[in-house]
């Protein structure tokens, strides 16, 4: 029965992309908490934004966070703004390893303008500076991570391979 490793960590800092991989390398199973909600309820991550709006959306992600932190031998993405509300932390806590991944302003602003209008939480024509306004409102949140990793200037399987390192330590 192995631990959950639980990928923390604001928008495009590639949680998805890293803990797929992750998943497939330590023969776990992969969860993106986005999708499961996406399954669960029917619609894109947008659609509840727009349609029911940010709390229902939370609500959504608060069930998903309980429901995922009783299992184990999973690899976790959670989205941007799970770490937000004490509770999930708690939840995803309980049977899980926190790894927080960080990247620069700019680095995280490239990414996800290359996939503008997936991410409500952005405005229009979002910039450098609004990335790193919500980056300072979050980091009391990312930093309750067990382990942090800058992923800035470093390829996807440099940081597969420190997260394996970090699960393989902790006996995950
Ligand atoms: C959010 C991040 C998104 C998604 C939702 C809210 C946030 O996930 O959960 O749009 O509050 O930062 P990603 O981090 O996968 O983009």
């Amino acid at each position: 029965m192995a631990k959950n490793i639980v990928l923390i960590g604001f928008m495009g800092t590639g949680k998805s992309s890293v803990g797929s991989k992750v998943a497939e390398k330590l023969k776990m199973k992969f969860v993106d908490m986005d999708r499961e909600i996406e399954k669960v309820t029917g619609l894109p991550v947008a659609h509840i934004f727009r349609i029911h709006g940010e709390i229902r959306f939370r609500s959504e992600e608060r069930l998903m966070a309980q429901k995922l932190g009783q299992r184990d031998n999973l690899v976790i993405a959670t989205g941007g703004g799970t770490v937000l509300k004490k509770e999930n932390i708690e939840a995803l806590r309980e049977n899980g390893l926190l790894i927080c991944l960080d990247a620069n302003p700019r680095e995280i602003f490239d990414r996800v303008s290359r996939k503008r209008g997936t991410r409500p939480l952005l405005k229009k024509n979002f910039t450098v500076e609004d990335i790193e306004e919500m980056l300072k409102v979050r980091e009391e949140y990312y930093s309750l991570a067990d382990y942090r990793i800058n992923t800035s200037n470093k390829g996807l399987y440099a940081v597969v391979e420190e997260i394996i390192k970090i699960a393989r330590q902790q006996g995950s």
